[in-house]
């Protein structure tokens, strides 16, 4: 493994565990928001740290945009090429402030998706503190990551998604494990960890 994420992007949508996550945590995504359904038809969405857009684009087409960013030009590049109608697909650091693509619109959102992101940030509770700050009142923080088995591991443990949630601060909060993957003979949990921005 690299730490460069540009060295994943040419053949990541042929990854079918990556592709597996995706559609598990969209499948999620659906039963917990209910997006499939009428009332997301006007709304917008931040997918955060995209990737190729592998959640975006089944997102896309039950809402009204999706602005899909990530710090990865690889990743936008493969995005970008698949020409989604409704997603605009951003280069660039959001939570360090150099998205120069776009300067309009970069808030109000209904939705923010964060699919395997957050444990690979330096700072996660900072990060979420701002992403909450993007969404609309009443909009909602969603995001998976691998479980940690404890707070050195790799990942997240259900303490610290609950406590950076609960810090945003988020509220009508949900921390679960929600699927995983079995391989190798090891067992690799995902946690999903959601919340709703204050309506006051
Ligand atoms: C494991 S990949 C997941 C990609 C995608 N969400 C998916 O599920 O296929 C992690 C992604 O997070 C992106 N990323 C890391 N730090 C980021 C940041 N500060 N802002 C936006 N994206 C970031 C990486 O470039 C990479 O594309």
């Amino acid at each position: 493994m690299t730490d460069d994420w540009n060295d994943y992007a040419d053949g990541w949508d042929d990854n079918s565990d990556v592709r597996y996550y995706a559609s598990r945590a969209f499948a999620s995504l659906d039963e917990h928001l209910n997006l499939c359904g009428k009332n997301w038809r006007s709304k917008r969405v931040l997918d955060f740290g995209c990737g190729t857009g592998l959640l975006a684009e089944k997102v896309a087409p039950h809402v009204k945009e999706v602005v899909a960013v990530d710090t990865s030009e690889k990743m936008i590049a493969v995005l970008k090429a698949k020409n989604l109608p409704n997603v605009r697909a951003v280069h660039g650091d959001m939570l360090a402030g150099n998205v120069q693509e776009v300067e309009i619109g970069f808030s109000g959102f209904d939705l923010i998706c964060a699919s395997s992101v957050c444990a690979f940030l330096p700072d996660y509770s900072g990060a979420v503190a701002v992403l909450a700050g993007l969404l609309n009142k009443g909009g909602h923080f969603v995001q998976w990551d691998w479980q940690a088995s404890d707070e050195g591991g790799f990942g997240l443990t259900l303490h610290q998604m609950k406590a950076a949630l609960e810090a945003a601060p988020l509220g009508s909060i949900r921390v679960e494990r929600i699927f995983e993957f079995n391989s190798d003979e090891q067992v690799m949990p995902v946690l999903i960890g959601a919340g709703v921005r204050n309506t006051a």
